[in-house]
């Protein structure tokens, strides 16, 4: 029933996957106290390697990116040997990895990286807070950003780019741009975060830039066949919609089309989820107007995820939760075992 999960994938002529299942992107908050990988989570990340790729945890790009705590970053010279722990604990067991490269922009906070950066500037593409507070911390309050200049602007897109370098030195074989759920880049492709009037806002061109930017500064570094995206056109996290948002992404998701990424990945927890101003769900959307390798997401079964490829739907399954609850996740589905039942409190160890 679920045979076309366990088919190979040829990504492009330097990737192919064992399968196409992949291990969606999960924050475990588990790295120590200078944001570098440990020894356990190596542990956590090889036994999952029977997935055909996983998708790291997001990854901080830099020091003002975080907004979790001990979120691991991928920017210093520890923290690179950390993630290469982890990738050969990956590889050893036959598996592919990609980190997650993500700045949480607005819903950054100061009382992670103050001691470190010495300022509490928060930044994001306009002066436009969250509602909130920071997750399980609430006396955390979100703050008003700080909108970014041209010149942090650029600095951003080369942090971005240096990360991408780094995860290749750190054994990582591609890097999965987090370009969703109301983050940095997401908050430039979306109204109710940009509010610029320069080259970066009111367009859907200017306000798809920067995230090109950073798309061409990474594929410059690591080549376009070791680079992905994930993005969220409908709000769903950190955001409201607005119906104008969909002529961003008619031009966003084109341009990417061009550049001949790894693949595409819908940022959502729920794909069954509609959005009025996408005409339905966000991965139907996409696939209408992207024809290249598409990863859909959010409370699939491995039956439905397996139909949903079948019906030419999207191309690659990603798997979250599941994944969490059942290191072996892959090798339950295709011999028919029972799988073991998520639950929060499994978010407090890395089994
Ligand atoms: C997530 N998700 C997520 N997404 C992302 O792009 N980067 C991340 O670091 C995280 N972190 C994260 C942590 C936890 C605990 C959960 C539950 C989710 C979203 C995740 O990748 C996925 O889209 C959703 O979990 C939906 O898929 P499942 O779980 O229904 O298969």
């Amino acid at each position: 029933m679920t045979d076309n999960l366990f088919q190979t994938y040829v990504l492009n002529e330097t990737l192919s996957l064992k399968n196409r299942i992949i291990m969606a992107p999960l924050t475990r908050c588990m790295a120590d106290d200078e944001l570098v990988p440990t020894q356990d989570m190596a542990d956590y990340y090889g036994r999952r390697g029977g997935a055909g790729l996983i998708i790291s945890e997001a990854v901080i790009i830099r020091p003002d990116g975080q907004g979790y705590p001990n979120t691991p970053g991928l920017f210093t010279p520890a923290q690179i040997d950390g993630w290469r722990m982890v990738t050969d604990a990956v590889h050893q067991n036959g598996g592919k990895i990609f980190a997650q490269l993500w700045h949480t922009g607005r819903v950054a906070h100061p009382h992670f990286y103050q001691a470190i950066t010495g300022n509490r500037d928060v930044i994001a593409p306009s002066e436009v807070g969250a509602d909130g507070t920071v997750p399980r911390m609430r006396e955390l309050i979100y703050q008003i950003p700080k909108a970014v200049s041209i010149e942090e602007i650029a600095q951003l897109v080369s942090d971005y780019s240096q990360a991408a370098a780094n995860a290749i030195d750190a054994g990582f074989d591609g890097v999965e741009i987090h370009g969703a759920n109301g983050y940095l880049i997401d908050q430039f492709l979306h109204h109710d975060s940009n509010h610029r009037s320069d080259e970066y806002g009111q367009t859907p061109e200017n306000m798809s830039r920067f995230a090109l930017e950073v798309v061409d500064a990474i594929i410059a570094r690591i080549g376009n066949e070791r680079t992905a995206l994930r993005v969220s056109p409908g709000a769903y996290f950190n955001m409201t919609g607005d119906s104008r948002d969909r002529t961003v992404f008619d031009y966003l998701v084109p341009e990417l089309e061009k550049r001949d990424l790894a693949f595409l990945h819908i940022g959502i927890f729920d794909d069954s989820m509609e959005f009025d101003y996408l005409g339905g769900r966000a991965s139907s959307y996409v696939r209408s107007i992207y024809n290249k390798t598409l990863v859909g997401v959010g409370s699939f079964t491995a039956e439905a995820g397996s139909k949903a490829i079948a019906d030419d739907k999207f191309d690659l399954l990603a798997i979250g939760r599941p994944f969490i609850a059942n290191p072996d996740y892959v090798e339950r589905v295709r011999d028919g075992k029972e799988l073991v039942e998520y639950s929060t409190e499994m978010l407090t160890s890395l089994v």
